[in-house]
């Protein structure tokens, strides 16, 4: 069975130093504006986090201007008959707009890029769950479909995505899959330069996906820097703590001794 290759991208906000880049997050802000929420819900997320510290950090006027681009339905305008209104920071981005399209907010964390060796879990041990990379690697991932396939076959030929349909021609007696990956109803959603990011910065398809994954991976768990500023200043404060207690230990027992 051929295996999807997940590319080991390197993230700023790895390991126990690691922080989002907001610059970063900001582009990935605009790739999915632009592209990803065509199809895509961010139900969970609320506009006012976009200018929350550790994020994309947005000042506070531009978020407020992102979120009024948006209409909501409201039960409670129009004395209780309900109404349409610009939304304010406090509500959340939209559902998915097409409903096979999977809601975005938990998917950096919902899907795993490394696995094994042999069912263990050491690889994720040492590189992470790979959320961020396999959401990287899964929109590079569109091949020309094998000639095996017929021409008709349901869905894009991705050669990461797993859980997509597979037709019969390309297995083997046996049934294993001659070509890695499956076919994906998502189409192709980047190009070469399709975003044109305010910086300037880098735009071929990997650095849309790239700044894409690393948005969606703050949308999962928002409070990552925090998370792990807290984490660093409880290992060095249990780092202190244990030369103070290995010194009061000594002086107590000195006379002892
Ligand atoms: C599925 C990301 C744009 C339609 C997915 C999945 C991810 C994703 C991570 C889940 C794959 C899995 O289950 O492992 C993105 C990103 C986009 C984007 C980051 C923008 C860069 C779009 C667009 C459309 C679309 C524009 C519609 C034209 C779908 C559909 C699925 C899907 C229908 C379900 C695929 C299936 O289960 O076969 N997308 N997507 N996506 N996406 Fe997108």
């Amino acid at each position: 069975e051929g295996e999807g290759h997940v590319t080991d991208y390197a993230f700023s906000f790895e390991g126990p130093f690691g922080s989002f880049d907001k610059l970063q997050l900001q582009r990935g802000l605009q790739v999915y504006t632009e592209v990803c929420s065509a199809c895509h819900g961010l139900s969970y997320v609320a506009y006012r986090t976009l200018a929350q510290p550790g994020g994309p950090e947005l000042p506070e006027d531009q978020m407020r201007a992102y979120a009024e681009q948006f209409t909501v339905l409201d039960p409670t305008l129009n004395d209780g008959e309900g109404g349409e209104r610009p939304a304010t920071p406090a509500d959340r981005f939209p559902h998915s707009g097409l409903p096979n399209a999977p809601d975005l907010s938990l998917m950096a964390k919902a899907r795993a890029g490394f696995h094994g060796p042999y069912g263990t879990g050491l690889s994720q041990l040492f590189n992470g769950m790979g959320g961020p990379e396999y959401i990287t690697s899964l929109l590079n991932g569109y091949e020309d479909p094998p000639a095996c396939a017929p021409e008709d076959f349901e869905g894009y030929y991705n050669t990461v995505f797993q859980a997509g349909g597979y037709p019969e021609e390309c297995k083997d007696e046996e049934g294993h899959h001659l070509f890695p990956g499956s076919w994906i109803a998502m189409p192709p959603p980047l190009a070469d330069g399709q975003v044109v990011f305010a910086d300037g910065s880098r735009n071929d398809t990997e650095a849309e996906a790239y700044n894409a994954a690393a948005f969606l991976m703050w949308a999962a768990e928002p409070h990552l820097n925090a998370r792990k500023e807290a984490g660093l200043t409880g290992v060095l404060f249990l780092a202190i703590l244990s030369v103070l207690l290995y010194l009061t230990n000594k002086r107590i027992w000195a006379p002892v001794k």
